[in-house]
C-alpha cells in the first residue's frame, strides 16, 4: 500500500544517507592510499574496492534485520556468486557504489542506488551522491523529489514539467564507455557517439549534431540527471539490474520514458525485461519522431 512505501522509503533514505558516509570515509582513505588495492573484475577498467563489498554488507544486513522475508539482489553479492532468480516477491536491488571508477579517482558522482522491486517492477528508488549531498526519491504513483544539502525536497524535474524537444539535435545526451572495451563493442559504441555529435552537413554520415554528449560515469545518476532535467536523454548498452533499478523509478515518475533492449516492448513500462538481463537500455527526455527513429537505428 501507498503508506508501506512511505515506511519503506524513510527506511532506504536512512540507509542511503549511512551508506553515504562509509562511502565518502572511504574516499578518503583511498585518496590518502591509506586503503588496500584496488581490484579488477572483468578487466582493468571494471573496478571494485572493498568499499563496493563494505557499503554492500552494511545495506544488506540493515536490510534483513528490518525486511528479512524481502529478497535482496547487490552488485557485490552477485559478482560473489549469489544469483537469485528474480521473483513476484518485494526485492531490494542495490549498487553500493554505482560509479566505482569516479569514487576511485575523486570524481565526486558516485552514489548508492537502491531499488525496491514488487510484483517484477521496480516501485521505490533512492539515489544519493554523498560527495554534493544529493538524494534523489521516487514512488510509484507519488513522484520523484531531489533533496539538496539536507534541504527539502523539490519536485522533479526542477522548474516543472520538461518541454519536450522537437528534435534530437537539440538534446543534452548522456552516453558511457562502460567496462566492455573490446572489439566490436567498443567500435559499436563511438560510432554511435559519433552519430550523435556528428554534423550531417560537415560529412558524417548519419549525423545528428546533438548539441553535446555528457558522461557523468554512472548510470544511476545519468537517470537521476535525465529526471531532474539537466539531460535529455541518457542511452547506453551494458547496464546491470543494480545500475538502472532505482533510476528507473525515478526518471518515470519525473515523466521521463525508459525502454529497454530492441526485444522489449515500447510502452514505457519494459522494466522487467531490463531487470531480467537484456543490457541495453534508453532513457529519454525528448519527443519527437527524430528522436526516436535515430535511437532506434543506434540499437540494431
Ligand atoms: C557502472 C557505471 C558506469 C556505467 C556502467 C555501470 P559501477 O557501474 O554506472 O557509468 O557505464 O554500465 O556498470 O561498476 O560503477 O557500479
Amino acid at each position: 500500500t501507498s503508506s508501506d512505501l512511505r515506511d519503506l522509503l524513510s527506511f532506504t533514505t536512512a540507509l542511503a544517507r549511512k551508506a553515504g558516509a562509509v562511502i565518502l570515509e572511504g574516499s578518503r582513505a583511498i585518496q590518502s592510499a591509506s586503503a588496500s588495492d584496488i581490484g579488477e573484475k572483468k578487466n582493468s577498467v571494471d573496478l571494485v574496492t572493498e568499499y563496493d563489498v563494505k557499503v554492500e554488507e552494511l545495506v544488506k544486513r540493515e536490510i534483513k534485520d528490518a525486511y528479512p522475508e524481502f529478497q535482496f539482489i547487490g552488485e557485490e553479492s552477485y559478482s560473489a556468486g549469489s544469483r537469485a532468480p528474480l521473483t513476484d516477491a518485494p526485492t531490494f536491488c542495490v549498487d553500493p557504489i554505482d560509479g566505482t571508477t569516479n569514487f576511485v579517482h575523486a570524481f565526486p558522482f558516485a552514489c548508492i542506488s537502491i531499488g525496491l522491486i514488487d510484483q517484477r517492477r521496480p516501485v521505490l528508488g533512492v539515489i544519493y551522491n554523498p560527495f554534493l549531498d544529493h538524494l534523489y526519491t521516487g514512488v510509484s504513483g507519488q513522484g520523484s523529489f531531489l533533496s539538496r544539502s539536507g534541504g527539502p525536497p523539490e519536485r522533479l524535474p526542477l522548474g516543472g514539467p520538461a518541454r519536450p524537444l522537437p528534435a534530437l539535435s537539440q538534446a543534452l545526451v548522456a552516453i558511457e564507455w562502460g567496462s566492455d572495451r573490446k572489439a566490436p563493442a567498443i567500435t559499436q559504441k563511438a560510432d554511435s557517439f559519433t552519430r550523435l555529435a556528428g554534423d550531417p552537413a560537415g560529412g558524417v554520415a548519419g549525423g545528428r549534431m546533438a548539441h553535446s554528449l555528457r558522461s557523468l560515469g554512472s548510470a544511476a545518476l545519468n537517470f537521476a540527471m535525465v529526471a531532474q532535467g539537466g539531460l535529455d536523454m541518457y542511452w547506453e548498452i551494458g547496464c546491470w539490474p543494480w545500475d538502472v533499478c532505482a533510476g528507473i523509478v525515478i526518471a518515470q515518475e519525473a515523466g521521463g520514458f525508459v525502454t529497454g533492449s530492441k526485444d522489449a516492448p515500447h510502452d514505457g513500462n519494459v522494466t522487467e525485461a531490463i531487470l531480467t538481463g537484456r543490457k541495453y537500455l534508453v532513457v529519454r527526455g525528448i519527443a519527437g519522431s527524430e528522436g526516436e527513429t535515430s535511437l532506434a537505428a543506434q540499437q540494431r
